[in-house]
């Protein structure tokens, strides 16, 4: 019988694609959400599945740990956290309870059912507006939002754990991962401000754009991440083990990904930038990958930045233009 999974996150955007994957190889998945921002309609064909449980549950609850039964579980998922980076500035309380409390009580459930692998969502924002290219080992990490203190205080508290329970972690630093069922992010926000426009008959005036459109920074698909961490998972060694996600390029600015959003969802619009260097208080606004240690893996990304733009474009407007249910 094939061992069990469980993933926290299982209704946003990145968990429901995994809940989907592991379920078409045959396991038994046990998904754990308190769906803050994933939807129901993101697992709507695992919940047709037998395989497929739910747990919904929130996580940042201290009770959480002892109100979930993961017995039989031998791999853990952690992608439950939030995910709104500009809330998490404006108040810190949501980024230490769902991106740090929701590990920590992760990592309880870990330990109580002796779970013998934990893969980590971690992110970018681990590093701070460091200049130079990223690798596993750049530093110093000096996060300059609260979402990336927190994830960065969670790789800490996983690796701590590690020594004291004895299962193997890894953690997988994402870039900015694109594709349909998207619960945030740059297509989800412009693309979805374009749909209510059209779907109001009037249309917007214009699309307004935070900051001056020469951000840049590295896009994978979702499932060239999904490929990627199967493959981490299926080859790396170690009882801790951290690898960077990514396409091998530099890049591509919001500029461009404007230009393809209108050239799919609404040739013509005019769009206004708000200027300045970055989106947000928090913003990270360039930012360079290097993925030779995936590479040395043996696994590189199908697509480059534009390619997964291209396709993500295509998809969240697809999904953004059906009738709302
Ligand atoms: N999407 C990206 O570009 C990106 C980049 C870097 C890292 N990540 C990380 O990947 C993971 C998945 O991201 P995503 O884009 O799918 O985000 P998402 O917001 O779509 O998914 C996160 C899920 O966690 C759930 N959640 C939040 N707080 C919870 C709590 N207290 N208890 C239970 N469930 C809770 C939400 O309801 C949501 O379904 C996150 O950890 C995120 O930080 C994502």
């Amino acid at each position: 019988m094939p061992e069990s999974i469980a993933i926290t996150g299982a209704a946003g955007f990145i968990g429901s694609h995994l809940v989907d994957y592991f379920l078409a190889q045959g396991r038994m998945v046990t998904g754990l959400d308190n769906f803050s921002r994933g939807t129901r309609s993101n697992l709507a064909s695992a919940l047709q599945n037998s395989r497929f449980r739910l747990l919904e549950v929130d996580l940042a609850d201290p009770l959480a740990p002892a109100a979930c039964d993961l017995d039989g579980v031998a791999e853990l998922w952690h992608l439950a956290a939030n995910s709104d980076i500009p809330a998490g500035t404006a108040d810190a309380a949501i980024d230490r309870k769902d991106t740090f409390l929701t590990t920590c009580h992760t990592l309880e459930l870990v330990k109580r059912f002796g779970i013998k692998r934990l893969c980590f969502a971690s992110t970018s924002a681990v590093y701070g507006d460091l200049p130079q290219t990223l690798d596993e080992d750049s530093g110093p990490l000096w996060p300059i939002s609260n979402y990336g203190a927190m994830k960065l205080a969670s790789e800490g508290a996983i690796s701590a754990a590690v020594e004291s329970a004895g299962f193997q972690a890894l953690i997988f630093r994402f870039p900015n991962v694109v594709g349909g069922r998207a619960t945030h992010g740059i297509l989800y926000d412009l693309i979805g401000r374009i749909v209510i426009g059209q779907k109001a008959r009037g249309g917007i005036a214009d699309l307004e754009v935070l900051g001056d459109g020469s951000q840049r920074k590295p896009y994978l698909h979702v499932s060239d991440l999904l490929a990627a961490m199967l493959h981490i998972s299926a080859h790396a060694s170690g009882p801790r083990n951290c690898y960077l996600i990514g396409p091998q390029d530099d890049g591509i600015t919001v500029r461009e990904i404007v230009a393809a959003i209108l050239a799919e969802c609404a040739p013509g619009l005019p769009a206004r930038y708000t200027g300045g260097a970055r989106g947000w208080v928090g913003d990270v606004p360039r930012f360079q990958y290097s993925v030779a240690k995936l590479a040395a893996l043996g696994w590189t990304a199908s697509m480059s930045s534009s390619q997964a733009i291209e396709r993500a474009v295509r998809e969240v407007y697809a999904e953004l233009k059906q009738p709302c249910s």
